[in-house]
């Protein structure tokens, strides 16, 4: 059976990502600050308690793994909160700092906490943003387009780094998807997408990412991905196109 470690995978596309690997007959840790109720009837191994910026996690992720190898991690926990901001003059750094604590740094080290345990023919996931995607740079997202930015480029790195161990690094927009994250956004009336644009439901997204993950080849290692399986930026960095 394979195995994967998700984390943020209390609600959301985290609990989308738990969910489809389950019903896969993937053997998932779900790992969140605090469990909900719709993960604990998921019936997959929680690790809750676990906060991604808090140094003690990596330990508290290798004792979860244990001894058996792990097939996919999954860096999914994120945040989303500068975007209330019209001005670069207002942009409130401590905010700044929470989104790169989380959604940068708190991803390379849950791949980090992780690395040890995958061999040959894994994969990571990183999950990303289409505001780094090429051509968007959305005034108003500064904080949350810092921290994908700063993914991709750890992404990158990564791959290079473990091509030669076989390990495949798949980076990934999911795309616009209903969660607490884009209601918050909303809620603030700081949508950056047209009126009555439809998002995505959590689990499709969940869907169409894992779709990628298992398409992704070492040839491929390093990309950034849209949510529909295109290139944004290929291997090298430049805007891509469909790989068929
Ligand atoms: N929704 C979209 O349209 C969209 C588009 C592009 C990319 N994304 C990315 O998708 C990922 C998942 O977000 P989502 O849309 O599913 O939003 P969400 O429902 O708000 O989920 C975010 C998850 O991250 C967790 N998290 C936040 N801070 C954490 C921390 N310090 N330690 C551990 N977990 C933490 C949250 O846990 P708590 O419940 O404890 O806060 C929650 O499980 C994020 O990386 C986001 O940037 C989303």
């Amino acid at each position: 059976m394979s195995r994967a470690l998700v984390t943020g995978a209390n609600k959301g596309i985290g609990l989308g990502l738990c969910h489809e690997l389950a019903a896969g007959g993937w053997d998932v840790i779900a790992t969140c600050r605090q469990s909900s109720q719709e993960l604990d009837a998921l019936g997959v191994q929680a690790l809750d308690g676990l906060d991604v910026t808090v140094a003690s996690s990596v330990s508290a992720i290798r004792d979860a793994i244990g001894g058996e190898p792990l097939d996919l991690v999954v860096a999914n926990a994120g945040v989303n909160l500068s975007f209330d901001v019209d001005r670069i003059d207002d942009l409130d750094l401590v905010l700044v700092e929470e989104e790169l604590r989380v959604n940068t740094v708190g991803a390379a080290r849950t791949v980090l906490a992780a690395l040890p345990s995958l061999g040959r023919g894994a994969k990571v996931l990183l999950v990303s943003s289409g505001v780094v995607g090429p051509g968007r740079q959305n005034a108003g997202n500064v904080g949350y387009t810092m921290s994908k930015s700063a993914l991709n480029s750890f992404g990158r790195s990564l791959a290079d780094q473990v091509r030669e161990r076989g390990i495949v690094v798949v980076i990934a927009s999911p795309g616009n998807t209903e969660t607490d994250i884009t209601r918050r956004v909303q809620a603030a009336g700081r949508s950056p997408l047209p009126p009555g644009t439809k998002s995505r439901d959590p689990f499709d997204s969940a869907r169409n990412v894992l779709g990628i993950v298992e398409r992704a080849t070492l040839e491929d290692s390093g990309a950034f991905w849209g949510p529909d399986g295109a290139v944004l930026l290929t291997v090298d960095g430049v805007p891509g196109s469909a790989r068929q």
